[in-house]
């Protein structure tokens, strides 16, 4: 495939309403981040943007809160997101913000081409008003009784104590923030995207176009959205705060948020362009620029249908992949700010960065656990004895302990230089070292560009691990101890040593030039070590077995990484326990992490926090295949079509059912149920059923009509 003449890579803007936690950094941030230093690595043309989200009423009610202006909010919260992303190594081109000039200019300007060609409907609507305040209510600003779990305080967007996404008009007894007072409703006019017209090129470009080179997770909500059938959307609000609406009719309305960020990725690049005397139009007009949207699961829709229907009706390129990540939990719980369930990107930095035995190693050491644990496919877990593990048996126990190694030998047996190879008596164990390098460079290459990154890291940390595999096959503190009369090894002796550390340095220059797109702390003290300049670490030098030249003096090795303690960990976990509790106790509307009530409840283990509940992932399927599994009376073999995919699932039902009986049986699966190995198969779910009383088991069944993938809740 031709390669793409530029690249322009995006992460989410984040909301400058407060501090921001490594989930998210883990999700849009830290992905697009290796993506990147791979495509620099290789010398490729790519800009890559992001800023502060700096409008909407995330922004206003946080200032209502901290009792301040949402001007005040925008500039301290910036100004730390952009200094978090930083210190953590996050390498943008340009950090923007949407309360730029430029920004507003862009994005009215985007409204007015799509208005007046005809893009947008003007419709008339009601809308809850504060007669009082004098001021239409975002979604935000209303509160009411949740229909389903009767919380007084839930928002007219979502119940944040059952999790329910709600409209103003589900609540009951609605109150306004304002004023308190209920709201009336009153007439409001307002611009609508009709989504509804642009379905087909949507369905085409998504499910057809895309089919195999979007992430599955990505195609299913795109899927579940479409099926659904789109409604025209509202682009405008009446607020004070926002980009005002360029019509001279439309005093009191702003652009909606979501209609002004993504074109915040255009406006960041006019002003990287105008920064560094470049032409921005190629990366948004011409369509050998590949476009990458990274984002998390909640920004899809936004990612998918909306901005890209907007980019359509402008005349944009489109996003070639928009690789969104699952959510990526916290020792049991989701990660949440509000509730203080979580590890702000401040809070680590200060905790461990800022620290003295800390500094870029404990950057590089929270990115290696945090990509090794990615949230790629499905949900994933952070836990502060996960992270010891992982900084402690993989980054100092195999990378480190091979560097330095290397290192110390090095110094000892061959005078602090590169010694030279000895064709003569290289053997399969040199060879087959410099062959892994090579055949990991590949991997690499194709799983970074699919995406998966947690399976390059992988590659790299195994290759590491072969290098201390054949350092110990090899020996060389123990050949050194065959003496000759001079007290030094003999020349035999002394060329096998020699072979060993030329390939284990020149293996530890590659482990330099790969590991830096996820580490570039730790590459570039691999560079100070080795007196290379950081052009070593040009992607084309992966796979070179002469990287560092013979007879090359080289530095003292430096510690790469430390361990984690036991104390650390518990430290750190108590933090967490109290920062929740305190919050709770601040914001009785918050629903407590179910973690620390575990404790409290431990006698009533049948009943389950809602959060727990709805970790579930429950969708509607058909089975489509069945067999029985050999040498296991109780277990059928199904093929599950779950819509944008098939499963196969091992389930212990065969003393019940004939396969040939079931197939075309609509059924309910546990989706993300982690996979399990049976008789040597591996089942991806769950299928579920219900026991008679006379101990028959019925399948569960969806309602024949319900659309294959559809989610049950
Ligand atoms: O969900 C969020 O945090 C949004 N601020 C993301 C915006 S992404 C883009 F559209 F700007
Ligand atoms: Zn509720």
């Amino acid at each position: 495939m031709k390669s793409p003449k530029r690249y322009l890579i995006t992460s989410a803007l984040p909301y400058a309403n407060g501090p921001k936690h490594i989930g998210h950094l883990a999700g849009a941030y830290l992905p697009a981040d290796i993506y990147v230093r791979y495509l620099r690595a290789q010398k490729r043309d790519v800009v890559y943007v992001c800023g502060s989200d700096e409008h909407g009423a995330a922004i206003t009610i946080q200032a209502l809160k901290e009792g301040t202006t949402p001007k005040a909010i925008v500039d301290k919260y910036h100004a730390m997101l952009e200094s978090n992303m930083h210190d953590l190594g996050i390498s943008f081109d340009i950090y923007h913000r949407t309360s730029a000039p430029i920004h507003h200019e862009t994005a009215q300007e985007f409204f007015t081409a799509l208005n007046e060609k005809g893009d947008l409907q003007l419709k008339e609507t009601e809308q809850y008003y504060d007669e009082e305040a004098k001021t239409f209510l975002a979604d935000r600003y209303i509160i009411g009784t949740c229909p389903i779990c009767s919380n007084e305080n839930a928002y007219g967007d979502q119940c944040e104590k059952c999790g329910t996404s709600l409209s103003p008009e589900q609540l009951i007894k609605p109150r306004s923030t304002l004023s308190g007072n209920a709201p009336s409703k009153k007439t409001t006019t307002h611009w609508y995207l009709p989504l509804d017209k642009h379905e087909d090129f949507l369905r085409k470009w998504i499910l057809e176009d895309h089919k195999s080179d979007w992430k599955t997770n990505v195609l299913g909500q795109c899927k579940g959205w479409l099926d659904n059938g789109l409604q025209p959307r509202a682009v405008t609000r009446d607020l004070d705060w926002g980009v005002a609406v360029p019509l001279p009719d439309a005093t009191g309305k702003v652009l909606y948020v979501w209609f002004d960020a993504p074109i915040g990725y255009i406006s960041a690049t006019k002003q990287w362009a105008k920064d560094n005397n470049r032409d921005w139009k190629p990366y948004w007009e011409d369509k050998e620029t590949k476009l990458v949207h990274f984002i998390g699961k909640d920004n899809i829709v936004f990612h998918c249908i909306i901005f890209p229907v907007m980019l359509q009706l402008h005349g944009n390129i489109l996003p070639d992949n928009v690789p969104s990540n699952e959510f990526m939990n916290l020792e049991g719980d989701k990660m949440s700010t509000s509730r203080g369930w979580s590890i702000e990107m401040e809070e680590y930095i200060n905790d461990f960065v800022k620290k003295e035995n800390g500094g870029d190693m404990m950057v590089d050491a929270l990115r290696y656990y945090l990509a090794a644990i990615a949230p790629e496919t499905k949900d994933s877990e952070f836990t502060w004895k996960g992270f010891q593990d992982a900084l402690n048996s993989e980054l100092v126990a195999i990378f480190g302990n091979f560097v330095n190694r290397t290192f110390v030998l090095m110094h000892k047996l061959c005078k602090g230089k590169v010694p030279p190879l000895h064709e003569s008596i290289t053997d399969e164990l040199d060879k087959k070292l410099l062959a892994d390098i090579q055949q990991a460079k590949k991997n690499i290459e194709v799983h970074i560009e699919g995406y998966k990154f947690r399976d390059a890291l992988f590659e790299v940390i195994d290759l590491a691990r072969k290098g201390n595999k054949y350092m110990q096959d090899k020996e060389p503190w123990i050949v050194a101890k065959n003496i000759g009369e001079d007290g030094n090894p003999t020349l035999e002796a002394q060329q096998k040593i020699d072979n060993c550390l030329h390939v284990c340095l020149q293996l530890t220059a590659n482990l330099a030039v790969l590991i830096n797109p996820f580490l570039p702390f730790t590459a570039k003290k691999l560079c100070t070590m080795m007196k290379v300049v950081d052009k070593m670490l040009e992607w084309e030098n992966a796979g070179k077995s002469t990287l560092l030249s013979v007879g090359y003096s080289l530095r003292a090795p430096e510690l790469l990484f430390r361990k984690l303690e036991d104390t650390e960990v518990s430290e750190q976990i108590e933090k967490l326990k109290n920062k929740s509790i305190q919050l709770m106790e601040a914001t009785p509307n918050n629903q407590p992490s179910a973690n620390i009530e575990t404790a409290a409840t431990e006698q009533k283990k049948s009943m389950i926090q809602f959060d727990d509940f709805a970790k579930v992932d429950l969708k509607t399927g058909t089975i489509i295949a069945a067999e029985k599994v050999e040498k296991a009376d109780k277990l059928l073999k199904l093929e599950v079509d779950l819509g944008v995919e098939k499963r196969t699932i091992v389930s212990g039902i065969a003393l019940h059912f004939e396969p040939s009986a079931i197939i075309g049986q609509k059924v309910v699966v546990v989706t993300n149920l982690a996979p399990r190995k049976m008789r040597g198969i591996e089942s991806n779910g769950m299928i579920l059923m219900a026991e008679n009383a006379d101990g028959k088991l019925q399948f569960v069944a969806a309602n024949e009509a319900t659309n294959n993938g559809a989610n049950v809740s």
